[in-house]
């Protein structure tokens, strides 16, 4: 019998296009070098799934059905699958998502300890993985607060702008509402910033004040070296590759941080 119990990380926050979804494909593919790791999209989205190679999943069952109630339910084993796009000796699996999400969280609404259904289907895989990575949707609701819910560690990516800057900040107050309600709650591994902006050997005015006002307002909680907004990290996504293994050690390097926090919380 294995000893192993899956480190479990949600990336969230509630705020659209702050970079949640390349923070799960770049931390998941970093961290299946250290232990196997499985990828999880909750997001009905799916952009996760797409960048990993599976575009149509209309015949298949998804992580949708391992959250339902009674016997609809699918045991999550029967929906991990592997990458199409890349061959990661079998370290890096996914549980993919669909549209079909949004019909499982109207399913669950009126459920009782229906923010916790993500975490009773993960319990049964928790021993045969070393990490697990969930990505989140945008907004505040039952989907969230599932991906939240499950987690041990909370990596929070958000713009740099005024708007990412609210992001976070809702999402520390979200943490902090769930906390109040007695839900045992992830810790909060730091805050992610994204998109940065340089103009020459200089980052922008807005970027550098975004950065700034994470620092003061996040209430001592880790902001982390922030990622550059380049095109390249559109054309990794697509291709479902990390920055690392795309040799884009610039960009890399405050994912590379990330797993170290990660690695240090084991
Ligand atoms: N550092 C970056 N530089 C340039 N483009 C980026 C960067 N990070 C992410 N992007 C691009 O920005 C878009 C939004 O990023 P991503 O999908 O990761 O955000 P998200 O928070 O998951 O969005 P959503 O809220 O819709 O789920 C994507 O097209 C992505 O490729
Ligand atoms: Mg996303």
């Amino acid at each position: 019998m294995s000893s192993r119990t899956a480190l479990v990380v949600t990336v969230a926050c509630l705020s659209g296009g702050s970079g949640k979804t390349t923070a799960a494909l770049n931390l998941a593919t970093m961290l299946a070098d250290h232990g196997k790791t499985l990828a999880i999209d909750f997001d009905p989205q799916g952009n996760l799934s797409q960048w990993m190679g599976w575009t149509d999943l209309s015949e298949s069952a998804t992580i949708a059905e391992t959250i339902l109630p009674g016997a609809d339910r699918v045991h999550i084993s029967e929906i991990i699958r592997l990458p199409l796009n890349e061959d990661r000796q079998e370290r890096l699996w996914l549980a993919p998502s669909d549209y079909s999400l949004s019909r499982a969280m109207d399913a669950i609404v009126m459920e009782p300890g229906r923010e916790l259904f993500l975490k009773r289907a993960l319990r049964p895989i928790l021993s045969d993985y070393d990490f697990l990575v969930i990505d989140s949707p945008p907004s505040k609701g039952l989907l969230t607060y599932n991906s939240i819910l499950s987690a041990d560690l909370l990596v929070v990516p958000t713009e740099c702008t005024q708007k990412g800057v609210m992001g976070a900040l809702s999402t520390l107050v979200l943490l902090k509402e769930l906390e109040e309600l007695d839900f045992h709650v992830p810790k909060f591994l730091g805050v992610l910033p994204t998109r940065e902006q340089w103009v020459g050997n200089n980052r922008t005015k807005m970027s550098r004040a975004a950065v700034e006002a994470l620092t003061d307002m996040m209430q001592g909680i880790p902001v982390f070296t922030p990622v550059r907004q380049s095109t390249v990290v559109q054309q990794t996504n697509s291709m479902g590759w990390s920055l690392a293994e795309s040799g884009e050690e610039l960009l890399a390097q405050p994912y590379r941080e990330v797993i170290e926090a990660v690695l240090r919380a084991r």
